[in-house]
C-alpha cells in the first residue's frame, strides 16, 4: 500500500476505520454506516457545533445548522437559490475574482504574508457577500469572528462537554463580548439596511421570513463557522499540498476547471477540515458496514468519525491514503466522502467553497509563490478538525 499523503493526522487518533459504542457513545469510522446514519431521516437529531448547549428558547427560528425535521427541510429548499452552482458561478464568480486579484496583489507588493490571514479576508469577504454582511469594512469583520472562535477545548462526547467551571466562565466571557461586538458592527447595520432596501442575500431573505434580529445574529453566527472558518482552513492546506508537491501542482495549473474541481474534491476527501459529526439518536437506527451490524437507541450520541470514513478503502478504493484525482470511488460515494457531510444537513455551501478556493488557488500559483515557512497542525473543537498557523510564502521576487 502507498504511503499515506495525509498531513492532518490527530494524534492518538486511529487512522483505520472502525465502529464501536460504549456507555451511550458510538463511534463510527465506517463510510457505509457513518452515511447510513447521516440518511436516516426522522431517526436522529444535529448534535455537533455545540448544538446541544446553545439556548434556542428565545430564539422563533432556529438556525438552518440546528434545526431538524420537515422546517429544517423548509429553510433548506428556500435558501437553496443562494448555492445552485449556476448562481454561484454567475454572481458570484466575478466578486470571487476582484477579492483574489486585491488580495493577492497586495500581499504580492509586500513580498508575501501569512496563508491563514490571506484565506481568512477572502473566504470572509465572499461569504459576507452571499450571506449580505457588507455593510461594515471585511478586515473588522474577520477579526471580530477569529475572537469569537477563540473558545476554551471541549469534548461533545462528554457532560457538560468536559469543561471546567472556569472554562465555561471563560467561554462565556470570550464568546459574549465579540459575539455583542458581532451584532452591533456588523449584522444590525446589514439588517437596517435591508429593511430600507431588500438586496438578493440571505439576511433579506430572512427578514422576509419574519427573522428577528436575534435569530438572523445567530443565523450569521451559523454561516460563519460553517463557511467562512472551513474554507479558510481547507484553501491553506490545498496551498501546502500544491507547493510542496511539484506534480499535483502543475497538474493543476495545467488543467481546465472541471479537473481542477476535481483535484480539490480529492484533497478535501483526504483532508477533510471538519473532522467529525455529531447526532443524537431519536428513533431506533440499525446500521451497518457490509460485514456487521449495530443497533443505535434512543438517547445514543453518535461521533461520525469524517477522518476515518474518508479513507475507508471499501467506499473509496484502494489506496485511500493516496492523492489520486482519478479515482473511482464505490457506487452512492462522493468525490469529496463525507468532508461535506450527506443527507438532511449536507452542505449546501460546497460549490461556493469549491469554487471560491480556485478562485484563490489559480491567482495565487500564478504569482509565483514560495513556501517560506511550513504550517503547524493545530486541532480547533467547534469543527472537530485541523487549523494551519504560521504558514508563510513569499510571493513574486
Ligand atoms: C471547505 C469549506 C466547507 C466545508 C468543509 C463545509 C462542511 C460542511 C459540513 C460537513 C456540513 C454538514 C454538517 C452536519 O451534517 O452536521 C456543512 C453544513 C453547512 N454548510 Fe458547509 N462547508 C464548507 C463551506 C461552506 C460555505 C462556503 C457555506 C456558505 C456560505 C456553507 C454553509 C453551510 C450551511 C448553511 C450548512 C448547514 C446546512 C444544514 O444544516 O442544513 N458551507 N458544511
Amino acid at each position: 500500500m502507498a504511503e499515506s499523503k495525509r498531513r492532518a493526522v490527530r494524534p492518538g487518533e486511529p487512522e483505520v476505520p472502525s465502529v464501536g459504542g460504549a456507555d451511550g457513545v458510538w463511534r463510527i469510522g465506517s463510510y457505509e454506516a457513518a452515511r447510513q446514519v447521516l440518511q436516516a431521516r426522522g431517526h436522529t437529531t444535529q448534535a455537533g457545533f455545540t448544538s446541544e448547549f446553545v439556548p434556542k428558547g428565545r430564539l422563533k427560528h432556529h438556525p438552518i445548522l440546528f434545526s431538524d425535521g420537515a422546517a429544517h427541510d423548509e429553510q433548506r429548499r428556500k435558501v437553496g437559490r443562494f448555492f445552485a452552482p449556476r448562481v454561484v458561478a454567475q454572481r458570484y464568480g466575478p466578486l470571487m475574482e476582484d477579492s483574489a486579484e486585491r488580495l493577492v496583489a497586495g500581499a504580492a507588493a509586500a513580498g508575501g504574508g501569512l496563508v491563514e490571514e490571506l484565506a481568512l479576508l477572502y473566504s470572509v469577504d465572499v461569504t459576507r457577500q452571499v450571506v449580505g454582511l457588507t455593510d461594515s469594512p471585511v478586515e473588522g469583520l474577520a477579526g471580530r469572528l477569529v475572537r469569537f472562535f477563540n473558545q476554551p477545548p471541549f469534548d461533545i462526547t462528554k457532560p457538560d462537554l468536559g469543561r471546567t467551571r472556569r472554562q465555561w466562565a471563560a467561554a462565556a466571557v470570550n464568546g459574549l463580548g465579540p459575539v455583542a461586538r458581532f451584532y452591533l458592527a456588523d449584522v444590525r447595520p446589514a439588517i437596517r439596511a435591508r429593511r430600507r432596501r431588500p438586496a438578493d442575500d440571505v439576511v433579506s431573505h430572512l427578514i422576509e421570513e419574519g427573522y428577528t434580529d436575534v435569530d438572523i445574529l445567530v443565523e450569521c453566527v451559523t454561516y460563519a463557522t460553517a463557511g467562512m472558518v472551513t474554507t479558510r482552513e481547507f484553501i491553506a492546506m490545498a496551498l501546502w499540498h500544491l507547493l510542496t508537491d511539484d506534480g499535483l501542482r502543475s497538474a493543476y495549473a495545467a488543467a481546465d476547471a472541471p479537473a481542477r474541481a476535481a483535484v480539490l474534491e480529492e484533497l478535501i476527501r483526504l483532508e477533510p477540515v471538519v473532522g467529525h459529526l455529531y447526532r443524537r439518536v431519536r428513533e431506533p437506527l440499525t446500521v451497518d458496514d457490509g460485514e456487521r451490524r449495530w443497533r443505535l437507541e434512543p438517547g445514543d450520541l453518535v461521533d461520525l468519525n469524517v477522518r476515518q470514513a474518508n479513507v475507508d478503502a471499501r467506499a473509496v478504493g484502494a489506496d485511500p491514503g493516496s492523492l489520486d484525482p482519478g479515482r473511482c470511488p464505490a457506487r452512492g460515494v462522493h468525490a469529496a466522502g463525507l468532508a461535506f457531510g450527506d443527507g438532511a444537513h449536507r452542505c449546501p455551501g460546497q460549490p461556493l467553497a469549491l469554487m471560491e478556493t480556485d478562485v484563490l488557488l489559480t491567482r495565487l500559483l500564478a504569482a509565483r509563490p514560495r513556501l517560506l515557512s511550513e504550517p503547524r497542525v493545530e486541532w480547533d473543537d467547534l469543527v472537530a478538525g485541523y487549523c494551519l498557523r504560521g504558514f508563510r510564502i513569499g510571493l513574486g521576487g
